[in-house]
């Protein structure tokens, strides 16, 4: 699993204000709304975007693609998109089941948004660079106008290079039978490396989302090995817990998923999570008296929502993973977007709040306010159940800690 050499990168540069401006020109020149057809406009586009396959095919030109919009009336808002400075993404285990699902909705717009560019940085093992070209292909393929750059490496130092955002995926997926933290011999020092080449190569004010299993301590092998990084922005991934509660409430209550609110997840990506309703609600409504079924709760919810990863391994044979892909996008569009009041369930290193051990990874709710700005929400109370689910969870996180204490420096 050497991740130093550089087997190849692509890069797909993009117009320069002039060429926009020529290209805007042509759209003009044909008229509101015109395909503008063979018009100066595509001779335009033709020059202004080049795409090179550096090392992978022997500097192959190819002329991809303008975005349909800029040709037929919607010029103006392809153009204010193009103004927008490229963000850089950097993925691990781009080429696998949840890489292969993220990949292509980060390039699309669907995470950072239709107006923000982003230059992909896709990160495997030196094993995985073959399948990787091949997603690498498809990206190029898809021909999405907001993928500005796009680089495949198994150095991690060139894949985290400038990232401004990480969405870590890269490691082993557990099978049926196993516990998440039956992966922490596999995994976790796989974020001990990569904490290192983060810390090194990354953009100042890096935000991370660890997907990777067992996310919340890797998230804490990952932080302590990046002492640079502010470490309230490296994320385990809750959000498929989230979704997941969500999906249940709204099946068990007949409405969508888009009237329940405020679900939170405590604690562990795990078995020993607790997903709790006491203050959720469903069209504004409490959702324990809408659901009004206590032994529902804690006989199905609960061990369903806990138990969905495992679920799913058996009916799929495989990890979930475009449900996965897909929490991750949520992730990151709320956190940088911010969504108001909504509550979101991320685990960062607890302060303390909630009586929870300072520096686990426990996940509480919280707003998301945008640009990466968080608000813990308070003064919620627990009762004599909840209780002990919290200290199931936070017992696990400290023995998940206790196990991975040898990489922590
Ligand atoms: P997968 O085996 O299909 O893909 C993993 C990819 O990561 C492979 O392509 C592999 O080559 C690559 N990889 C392994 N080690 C790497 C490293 N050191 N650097 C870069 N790439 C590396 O697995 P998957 O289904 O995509 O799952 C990936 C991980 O995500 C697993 O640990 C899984 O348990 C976890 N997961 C987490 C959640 C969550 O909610 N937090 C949900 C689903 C899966
Ligand atoms: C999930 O919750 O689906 C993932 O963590 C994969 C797993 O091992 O359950």
């Amino acid at each position: 699993m050497g991740q130093t050499s550089r087997r190849y990168s692509v890069c797909l540069k993009f117009p320069t204000l002039t060429d926009l401006m020529r290209i805007r020109k042509g759209i003009l020149g044909s008229g509101c709304g015109g395909t503008g057809g063979k018009s100066e406009g595509s001779a335009t586009r033709n020059e202004g975007v080049e795409t090179m396959w550096g090392r992978l095919t022997g500097a192959m030109r190819v002329l991809p693609r303008q975005p349909v919009a800029l040709w037929n009336g919607a010029g103006m808002r392809a153009m204010s998109s193009f103004a927008k400075k490229p963000k850089v993404v950097s993925v691990t285990g781009a080429a696998g089941a949840i890489g292969y699902s993220l990949v292509i909705r980060i390039a699309s717009g669907e995470m950072l948004g239709k107006d923000q560019p982003v230059i992909l940085k896709l990160i495997e093992t030196e094993p995985g660079m073959k399948p990787l070209k091949g997603v690498m292909m498809e990206l190029q393929d898809c021909a999405f106008p907001l993928l500005h750059g796009l680089h495949g490496t198994a150095d991690l130092e060139e894949g985290f290079g400038d990232a401004e955002h990480c969405v870590l995926v890269g490691a082993r997926p557990r099978g049926p039978g196993m516990e998440r933290k039956d992966l922490m011999t596999a995994n976790a020092a796989i974020f001990e490396t990569q904490g290192k080449a983060i810390n090194k190569a990354a953009a100042k004010g890096v935000s991370v989302l660890v997907v990777g299993n067992p996310a919340n301590t890797n998230s804490l092998v990952l932080a302590a090995n990046a002492p640079d990084v502010d470490s309230s922005k490296v994320m385990a991934m809750m959000r498929l817990d989230q979704n997941r509660a969500m999906g249940q409430i709204a099946e068990k209550t007949g409405c969508l998923v888009s009237d329940v609110e405020k679900v939170v997840i405590w604690g562990n990506h795990s078995n020993n999570q607790y997903p709790d309703i006491h203050h959720a609600t469903v069209k504004g409504e409490s959702a324990m008296k809408v659901i009004n079924d206590e032994a529902w709760m804690k006989e199905t919810f609960i061990p369903r929502v806990q138990k969905r990863g495992a679920e799913i391994i058996s009916a799929r044979g495989a990890s979930s993973a475009a449900s996965a892909a897909s929490s991750a996008i949520d992730h990151f569009r709320d956190y940088v977007y911010g969504t108001g009041d909504m509550w979101h369930s991320i685990a960062i290193p607890s302060k303390g709040e909630y009586n929870t051990t300072p520096g686990l990874w426990f996940s509480l709710p919280r707003k998301c306010l945008g640009d990466g700005k968080m608000e813990l929400v308070e003064g919620l109370t627990f009762n004599a159940f909840g209780e002990e689910m919290m200290k199931k969870v936070e017992k696990e996180l400290i023995e998940e800690r206790d196990a991975v204490k040898h990489l922590l420096p």
